[in-house]
């Protein structure tokens, strides 16, 4: 049985998905006290930078579309950063409801292609140049849990997105995010932050760079 498999069977049994819970929930602290924000408080709506004519929670509390290009150069903080924005938009999907809920969904699986491209492209190969034997096998773990997402990604493109069966597709895919940052928070950015050092802001500004683009290619995507 594939790791990746052995991981989401793991998961379903129970224990392993409260652990990753409960890690979120620390990772969410992190970013300070965050109140609720009723729907029925949210800022007027407005189209943003992903197309989506939904203002979210996740967006008010982080500082609006501008936040989706990330406020950071360094890598590791902008990374963690582009994490933290999806955690608070899984929380806003599993209290949404309607067309909201569909808008963060799709708000939620661009959010996760533009980081694990950029993750693939230039993070990955800049941490495992650099980490030897142990960065290595990380890397490669980390890409294989890509690849499950980018597989249950596709699945739910070709779904109806109001159905049960893409609900618990997509439930299922934000549990294995959530362990995967949990790796790549607890273990790979550490490591990255001592092999990479004064190479990080560098290596940010190459991410932002890139982030950039494919979200211009996006958004040219959106409107053809
Ligand atoms: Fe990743
Ligand atoms: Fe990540």
């Amino acid at each position: 049985m594939p790791d990746a498999k052995k991981q989401r069977a793991g998961r379903k049994g129970g224990q392993t998905v409260s652990k990753d819970r409960a890690h979120m929930a620390a990772i969410g602290r992190k970013g300070g006290q965050r109140s609720r924000v009723k729907r029925s408080e949210a800022p007027e709506q407005k189209e943003n930078m992903m197309g989506s004519s939904i203002t979210t929670a996740a967006e008010q509390r982080n500082g609006g579309a501008e936040h989706q290009s990330g406020t950071s150069d360094q890598a590791v903080e902008m990374l963690k950063a582009d994490h933290q924005r999806v955690h608070s938009l899984f929380e806003d999907y599993e209290t949404a409801g309607g067309e909201d809920k569909i808008a963060i969904a799709d708000k939620i699986m661009k959010e996760l292609e533009i980081h694990s491209t950029i993750e693939e492209e230039i993070f990955y190969p800049a941490f495992r140049e650099k980490s030897g034997k142990q960065g290595q096998d990380m890397v490669t773990e980390a890409l294989q849990e890509h690849q499950s997402v980018k597989t249950a990604l596709k699945e739910l493109k070709a779904m109806d997105s109001g159905n049960e069966t893409f609900e618990s597709t997509f439930l299922d895919m934000m549990h294995d995010v959530e362990h995967h940052v949990g790796e790549e928070e607890g273990e790979m950015f550490p490591l990255a932050e001592e092999v990479l050092g004064n190479g990080l802001e560098e290596l940010g500004a190459e991410m932002q760079k890139r982030k950039h683009e494919l979200l211009e290619s996006l958004e040219s995507e959106a409107l053809h």
